[in-house]
Parts: structure tokens; C-alpha cells; sequence
């Protein structure tokens, strides 16, 4: 309790004091990373609406469709850029069975999805049906292997059907239609293994780990990058097992990340909230920074040269259930706190850039923290979307480091909270993009970006702001959060003087 009322009044000082801070901009720092752009990766499981209804209505469907693809959702992902998309789960990969998903449709095996609701799967969108969509959306597939309740020939022979040229496997797949073989190179080895993927020690998973990635080869100039299923969130002796047992024959480790409540209980409504379980999501995604640096500094114990990456594999908040909806089935809405936690994420990232190369939020539609969420014919592009595409301007650009000092404050349930956020990044074509995020409710921040050197020109901004910070875009409504231009800067000499409205994400381009 004293806890609490502490960090209320330290919020409530923090809200009276002025709020004026000056970010340096060290545009011309040597040697920094590249922000990959698969850290903007996206994640479809067969797991309620996801796929079906979500991605795949099927060729006779009376909803536009390209080859069974909702068209709606497509055209929104293009605009999104998606860099790689992860399938086929998640806790369903560990039970997925690839041949059951090839051939002619009524041939095709019904299964029960027994993580998610004993929903009865027909296997109609399989490995022809996802890496099509990979290339109609121009995505790199990362495919999640079944270690938990598979073989290892399975998984051997099903790199094999996707990559090689020659030999009976491909013979199968030319008949299912696919003369080329696809390109594959990320390759998940397992998912949650500690968990619903088998219930592993890390020391028997990285001894079948080895094992798996010997006999998953590279077929005729496709090379696979091999992703060792990694800890939940504060799991850090997983970790060191993997990188003491596992080392250099894994090109990266994932980790699983997100933003609840608790994991017992209720987790709270997407939409409905008041100020203090606000501030609480939101410190509790900032967290994400502090396990990142611990996973990292294990990391750097057995690999100092950073060869193996870290990959965020899972984030996103998890709240419960819209009311009425299958429990299983983890559909929820998406308000401007979600924008906020996928910003505060994304800024976070990319102050990680040189070990962490892939992160991929849970799930692209109708599942968590979603960018789509769809209604029969209906869509809805969520503010976490608009995020998404707001900052798509970072992929693959190189990082900018910048100096600030945010204040910080408890949130009501005493973890620490950023008062602003700040990240900056260079892209090709010499554009630099500097992407703001104020998550105060109550305060208008006024920040000078100090170029140090040079007079920014052409300056551009777009703001994601909404009049209350649970506004959700629904189906059949006005959108009621959607990005805006902004012009609340003024550039003079080598400074822009900005200011940032209460609980808004501004993108500026100079
Ligand atoms: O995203 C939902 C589930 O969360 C995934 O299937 C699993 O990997 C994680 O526990």
C-alpha cells in the first residue's frame, strides 16, 4: 500500500513539473548497427481466426479473395511491409504434422487443436498455402518445427519438400503443384520446449537440438538459419544451458516476452481500464529492456563477437478475452495503449540492435496484440497497425544513438516508467527518422531534437493520437484512432523544438 501511494505521488509531482528535454542527436557516430528489419516481423498461428477467416477464406469464398487470401488483408499487409512472418505456431507447431497439410484438400486429415479451444482443424491451409502467401505479401518465412511430438525425420524431410531441387520429396511437392522449391532460411527448432513444446529440461532440449539441426540440411544454395526455442521472459538459466550446451551450431535463440498481467487470473480487459492499470501495462512492457540486457549479457559470456543473434520470437500484451468470445480462441481489441506499448517496444529494440535480429509480435490478425482484426467481410486496421506502418521507415536503416534524460516514475504497481522515449535511425536513401512517444496522459512534453551539426531540411511529421487512450477502431465506425500530419515543430539552425501532445507517437522525417 505504501508502495503505491508513494509512486501516486511521484506521479502526480512528475505531472506538475515542466516538461522540457533536449535529445542530442549523434547523427554522425561511427560503427553503428543496421536495425534489422526483421525486428518488425510478424507472427500467424493456427489458432482461432487467425488463419481461417483471419488469412485463408478459400478460393470460393464469397469474401474478395486472391487464390482463397482475404484481398483486404493482403493489400493492408503490402502497405505494412512485412519483413518475415513466423508459422505454423507457436504451441500448435509442436503438434502440427506437415504431411497432413499437402495434397489435394478432402484428402486431407482432420486434427483437433488441442492447445487452443479443441477447435477441429482441417489442414486446409498447409505448407503450399503459407509460403504462396510468403511471396504474394513478399515475406521471408521462418517455419517453427515439431520437436515436441514429431521426429526428427519429419522435420528433416520437410526442409527437404520446401528446399531441395531433386530426390522423391520434391517429386511430392511438384505434384502438389510447386514445380521450384521455395526459399526457407528460418528454421525454428522447437517452440517453447519448457513448456507446451514437451516439457523439456534445457539440458535434454539442447541435447535434441543438436540432433534435429544435424539432419536439417541445406538443399541446392538454400541455407537455413536455425532458431533454438529460448526462455520465457525471466527464464535466464534456459539461456546459459543453451549457450554452454548448444553454442555456435544455432544461429539464433529466442525468447518469448509478454506484456500480461499475471499469468493466473484475470489479465484484465483489452478496452476497459482506468489510469493506473495503464501505466502498469505500460511499465510492465518496458520491462522487456532490462530482460533483454540480462539474456544478452549471458549471451556475450559465451559469444563475446556476437555471432549468435537473439530473436524476440513472441511479444505483445495479452489481455482477456472479448467478452463472449471462445476462451481458446485469445481474440482481443486493440486500443491506443497498445499503439503506446508497441511503440515503447519498438524504441526499446532498436537500442538493441546489434544482438537482437528478429522480433515477431503475437499475432499478425484476430489473435493478442494484432495489426487486422476482421469481422466476415469486415476489417479493422488496429492502432497497433498504424504503429507498424508509421515506423516501417526504420527497417534495415542504421541506428542513430541519441542522449536524453526521461524521468522516471513507479507505476502503480512499482515498476519503473519512462515519462518519454525517444529513437532515431538513417535509412538509405540518407533520410533520417526520429519517432517520438510521450505516454503521459496528463502532460504535453516539449522536446528540442539537437542536430549538433547540421540544419535539418524538409522536415515531415505524422502524429497517432486519440481523444481517450482506450479508443479502439471497430467494425462498421469511423476509424477512432488513425495517423494524422503533424506540425506541432519548428526547425531553426541545427535544433527542431517539438511539441508532443499527451499520450501521442509522432514519426519525423527530415
Ligand atoms: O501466442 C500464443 C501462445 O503463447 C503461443 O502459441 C505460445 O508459444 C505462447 O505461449
Amino acid at each position: 500500500m505504501k508502495k503505491i501511494t508513494s509512486a501516486l505521488i511521484g506521479l502526480a509531482i512528475s505531472l506538475l513539473a515542466s516538461a522540457q528535454t533536449t535529445v542530442k542527436v549523434h547523427d554522425t557516430a561511427e560503427d553503428q548497427p543496421v536495425i534489422a528489419k526483421e525486428i518488425y516481423g510478424q507472427f500467424a498461428e493456427h489458432l482461432g481466426r487467425c488463419i481461417y477467416g483471419g488469412i485463408w477464406v478459400g478460393p470460393d469464398s464469397e469474401i474478395p479473395n486472391i487464390d482463397g487470401y482475404r484481398k483486404d488483408l493482403v493489400e493492408a499487409l503490402q502497405v505494412l511491409k512485412v519483413p518475415v512472418l513466423r508459422w505454423p505456431g507457436g504451441c500448435f507447431a509442436d503438434e502440427y504434422h506437415w504431411r497432413d497439410g499437402i495434397g489435394p484438400k478432402e484428402d486431407r486429415p482432420m486434427m483437433i487443436n488441442s492447445n487452443w479451444g479443441g477447435t477441429v482443424e482441417d489442414n486446409s491451409f498447409g505448407t503450399h498455402e503459407f509460403f504462396n502467401l510468403c511471396e504474394l505479401i513478399g515475406t521471408e518465412p521462418y517455419l517453427s518445427g515439431n520437436v515436441g511430438s514429431g521426429t526428427v525425420e519429419e522435420l528433416a524431410k520437410w526442409v527437404e519438400y520446401i528446399t531441395a531441387k531433386g530426390g522423391t520429396m520434391a517429386q511430392l511437392r511438384e505434384k502438389n503443384g510447386r514445380k521450384e522449391p521455395w526459399h526457407l532460411k528460418y528454421l525454428g527448432v522447437g517452440n517453447e520446449s519448457w513448456g507446451c513444446g514437451g516439457s523439456m529440461t534445457p539440458e535434454f532440449y539442447s541435447d535434441l537440438y543438436r540432433r534435429y539441426a544435424t539432419y536439417c540440411r541445406n538443399f541446392d544454395g538454400n541455407t537455413l538459419y536455425k532458431v533454438a526455442s529460448g526462455a520465457s521472459d525471466y527464464d535466464y538459466n534456459w539461456t546459459k544451458v543453451l549457450m554452454s550446451k548448444i553454442g555456435q551450431q544455432m544461429h539464433g535463440i529466442s525468447l518469448h516476452y509478454y506484456t500480461v498481467k499475471g499469468w493466473t487470473g484475470s489479465k484484465g480487459s483489452a478496452t476497459v481500464f482506468d489510469t493506473d492499470s495503464y501505466y502498469d501495462i505500460l511499465a510492465k512492457s518496458v520491462e522487456v529492456d532490462e530482460v533483454i540486457t540480462k539474456h544478452e549479457t549471458i549471451m556475450d559470456v559465451y559469444d563475446p563477437e556476437k555471432k549468435i543473434d537473439l530473436l524476440l520470437d513472441e511479444w505483445g500484451t495479452w489481455f482477456d478475452v472479448e467478452p463472449g468470445t471462445n476462451p481458446g480462441h485469445l481474440y482481443q481489441q486493440n486500443t491506443m495503449r497498445d499503439a503506446m506499448v508497441a511503440a515503447l517496444s519498438l524504441n526499446i529494440f532498436h537500442n538493441h540492435a546489434e544482438r537482437l535480429k528478429m522480433a515477431n509480435i503475437a499475432q499478425i490478425v484476430n489473435v493478442l496484440q494484432s495489426m487486422i482484426l476482421t469481422k466476415d467481410d469486415q476489417i479493422v486496421l488496429t492502432p497497433t497497425y498504424h504503429v507498424f506502418r508509421m515506423y516501417n521507415v526504420h527497417q534495415d536503416a542504421t541506428y542513430i544513438p541519441l542522449t536524453y534524460k526521461a524521468e522516471e516514475f513507479l507505476s502503480p504497481s512499482g515498476r519503473p516508467m519512462p515519462q518519454l522515449s525517444v529513437t532515431a535511425s538513417r535509412n538509405a536513401d540518407g533520410r533520417i527518422n526520429v519517432s517520438i512517444v510521450n505516454p503521459m496522459l496528463d502532460k504535453e512534453q516539449t522536446i528540442t531534437l539537437d542536430f549538433e551539426e547540421y540544419k535539418p531540411e524538409n522536415v515531415k511529421g505524422e502524429i497517432l493520437k486519440s481523444k481517450n487512450i482506450n479508443d479502439y477502431n471497430d467494425f462498421g465506425k469511423a476509424p477512432a484512432v488513425a495517423p494524422a500530419q503533424f506540425d506541432g515543430f519548428k526547425a531553426k539552425k541545427d535544433q527542431i523544438a517539438v511539441t508532443v501532445p499527451a499520450a501521442s507517437i509522432i514519426n519525423l522525417t527530415l
